[in-house]
């Protein structure tokens, strides 16, 4: 296996053959699904395409093989929740929905399967992890993220980086991994009004203290190789322009030695839409200078920059240090090693029945239940004998994949496989179980999310009258979420609303499945469903697990990673929200930090989630109640399976300062347990905390733990009602 010094000295000899274009053109990275971009390969050397699909990957290698130093490709593509670009490839539920499994394994997992399946198919570079943070959900990219907290984002990130790269190691990466890339550097959730990579206004202070940390920990504790920078601008600073990011402190602070890649044409967007720069060519040298590596998309970028450097006004030194860290990882992944040629048969490689496996746990784990009155569910086998499935997301793929999948926008060339052979949405799941049960079963869509002229209400009223059990499966559609595709109304679209209120009507038992990229503003729903299922895309074996959950072949283990507002206007919502909204002092909201026409709790609440059994908290111990300064925080709690059931019970872990130097949140995540427990089981979980998530950042940009009183909460969700709580000095 090559060593550090064997792969710089490669690099190096090969860097001292080159020319300056040969140099620049390894930092270009073009789409390949522009055939002008395709054209570009020689004239250019270009070093990197995205969006390639296996044929084309292989003759481009061939192309770049003939030209004079035959330096070989790497490609990118967004395998975000599975190399979902291609066919016959295991899909698996997307972040948000992985986020709601809260197991750290089946993320890595899910990482190391899409690793190999990208390998197969000669692509080399994973634009993912995703660690924006979603706590605004009108953002169209929810379901791209691990939810609101960007701790548990960086937790669940180094995960799926770790099975994307493997073992991390900078010098070697395993055939079978690939270059991960976290993303979008950073903050790019937070844009106002949550509109795609609008302005965003974030303080320095806030980025040191809750969005950079994520991306410091892949980067310092698990070798990230590279990082993609956001769209937008943060208080007036694109960041693709910001030298205090990527220079100061990704390279200087981190010491990050891997590829910064722009996300798409920001360099040409300094130039057209956040008027940084006059021209293209300022836009280069601005890119260059402040810490851009690779410039995604961006063709103009070439001659400018040669431009600039033939005039002196450009450091060809900056080049050449770029096209080292683009080189270093070519020879880390072995590019110069071997041929780049599909392997005979590499199509069978693709769907191993073993990966699919881990989808469909991904799919059980992920669904949430929200609601369960007089825990109707799991249904009682006997107590049903007809029922009536409506809703347009039980019968539609593209809503079940969600975003970056085979339905998606960006999936040009596999447009056309919607993977309809894997997958198994709710209508199938529950026809084939009713008939196997001789159950009574009949399915009406009702309405349509996008339709609203849609209406098959009537028809579903009248298939009411003789079913004794109605499941709903309502939410949105890859139409409404995605890039570009942020929502200012996150009630129920179509006739979806009219169309539970008929069901309702009949006074039948009505089941709402909320099958959806992210939370909707749905209290009618909480208050009128006997039981609400939460099922973020859960991927392609979504509809047989929900038709497991909802007759008991598996109980429901999934807690939410984002709040649900009780209507659009109420957010933001998130948990690890500040005090000192002044709506307490209103008469009208007595003494609440809340709007005067909506509650202070949001719908459901961040690390929510029922199971089909109880689970009781006591005994939480501190070993400590007087911390020395620089001591880890060490506590047990015990928790005790009081139902009948097995299950699964997520134990989380907050902390407060109670008294600092800036506001502070009023608890933030700060560690959890995935605890399986038998019926009547009992266990003792042991927590030790660094003494660093005891920290913040004080007005000075210093990382510092303040002395005074701090509390420590434990539970089954961020609701104080589910929280044991014990406070504790720091001296
Ligand atoms: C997109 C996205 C980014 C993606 C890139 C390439 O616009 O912002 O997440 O990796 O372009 O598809």
């Amino acid at each position: 296996m090559q060593n550090h010094s064997d792969i710089s000295t490669r690099v190096e000899q090969l860097l001292n053959k080159m020319t300056l274009e040969e140099k620049l053109g390894q930092l270009m990275q073009l789409a390949a699904n522009d055939p002008k971009s395709l054209e570009l390969l020689e004239t250019y050397h270009v070093g990197s395409y995205l969006h390639v699909s296996p044929k084309v990957a292989e003759h481009l290698q061939l192309r770049a093989a003939k030209t004079r130093l035959g330096i070989p490709l790497i490609f990118g593509s967004d395998a975000i929740h599975g190399h979902c670009f291609e066919n016959n490839t295991v899909v698996f539920p997307t972040q948000l929905a992985m986020a709601c499994t809260w197991n750290k394994n089946l993320v890595r997992k899910m990482g190391e399967i899409t690793a190999y399946e990208m390998r197969q198919c000669l692509l080399h570079w994973a634009f993912s992890p995703v660690l924006c943070v979603a706590r605004d959900p009108r953002w169209g990219r929810c379901g791209e993220t691990f939810g609101e907290d960007a701790w548990l984002c960086g937790e669940l990130a180094a995960e799926l980086m770790l099975g994307l790269q493997g073992d991390g190691s900078q010098e070697y990466v395993e055939p079978n991994h690939v270059l991960a890339c976290a993303k979008h550097f950073v903050a790019y959730g937070e844009a106002i009004g949550a509109r795609d990579a609008y302005e965003a206004g974030v303080t320095k202070r806030r980025l040191l203290e809750t969005f950079l940390p994520p991306f410091e920990k892949l980067i310092k504790t698990h070798k990230l190789a590279s990082l993609m920078v956001a769209y937008q601008a943060i208080d007036g600073v694109a960041c693709s322009a910001s030298s205090w990011l990527l220079n100061d402190i990704c390279r200087d602070e981190w010491g990050f030695e891997g590829i910064v890649l722009t996300d798409w044409n920001n360099i040409g967007a300094l130039h057209t839409i956040q008027n940084r720069a006059s021209s293209y060519k300022e836009a280069s040298k601005i890119g260059f200078e402040s810490g851009n590596d690779v410039f995604m998309a961006t063709p103009e970028a070439f001659e400018k920059t040669l431009e600039l450097v033939t005039e002196g006004a450009l450091d060809e030194g900056i080049i050449h240090r770029s096209a080292y860290r683009v080189l270093y990882r070519k020879f880390a992944l072995g590019l110069f090693d071997q041929e780049a040629k599909l392997t005979e048969g590499w199509q069978d490689k693709l769907g191993a029945p073993d990966s699919w496996h881990y989808s469909l746990q991904a799919s059980r784990q992920s669904l949430v239940l929200l609601k369960n009155t007089a825990d109707l569910l799991p249904l009682d086998k006997c107590a049903t004998n007809n029922i009536l499935l409506v809703g347009p997301n039980a019968d539609d793929v593209f809503a079940q994949l969600g975003d970056w999948s085979f339905g998606s926008k960006q999936a040009l060339h596999t447009k056309d496989t919607l993977h309809k052979a894997d997958t198994v949405n709710l209508k199938t799941a529950l026809s084939l179980h009713c008939e196997a049960q001789a159950l009574g079963f009949r399915y009406i869509k009702g309405a349509d999310c996008i339709d609203s002229n849609f209406d098959e209400i009537a028809l579903a009223r009248e298939a009411a009258k003789s079913s004794d059990l109605i499941i709903a499966c309502v939410g949105d559609t890859l139409d409404q979420h995605g890039e570009f595709h942020d929502r200012s109304d996150l009630t129920l679209s179509g006739k979806q609303q009219a169309l539970l209120e008929a069901m309702k009507a009949s006074g039948k038992t009505l089941i709402v499945v909320l099958l959806c990229s992210k939370p909707h503003a749905i209290p009618w729903v909480k208050d009128n469903a006997d039981a609400v299922i939460c099922a973020f895309n859960p991927g392609p074996k979504g509809g047989q697990a929900i038709k497991e959950l909802v007759f008991g072949e598996i109980s429901p283990e999934g807690r939410l990673p984002i709040s649900f507002p009780y209507s659009t206007g109420q957010l933001p919502v998130y948990y690890n929200k500040y005090k000192g909204w002044h709506a307490f002092h209103s008469p009208q909201t007595e003494g609440q930090e809340r709007y005067i026409d909506a509650p202070e709790a949001p719908l459901f609440a961040f690390g929510e989630g029922l199971s089909y059994t109880t689970i009781e908290y006591s005994e939480l111990k501190l070993k400590n109640a007087a911390l020395p300064h620089g001591q880890d925080l060490e506590f047990t709690v015990d928790i005790k399976n009081t139902g009948l059931r097995a299950g699964v019970e997520v134990v989380q872990v907050y902390l407060h300062d109670v008294y600092s130097s800036v506001t502070t949140p009023e608890k933030n995540l700060k560690a959890f347990e995935r605890v399986e427990l038998d019926a009547s089981e009992s266990k003792t979980i042991l927590f030790t905390l660094p003494f660093d998530c005891l920290s913040l950042v004080n007005e000075a940009l210093e990382r510092v733990v303040e002395p005074g009183e701090f509390e420590l909460m434990v539970g089954a969700s961020s609701k104080d009602e589910d929280l044991l709580k014990v406070s504790f000095e720091v001296s």
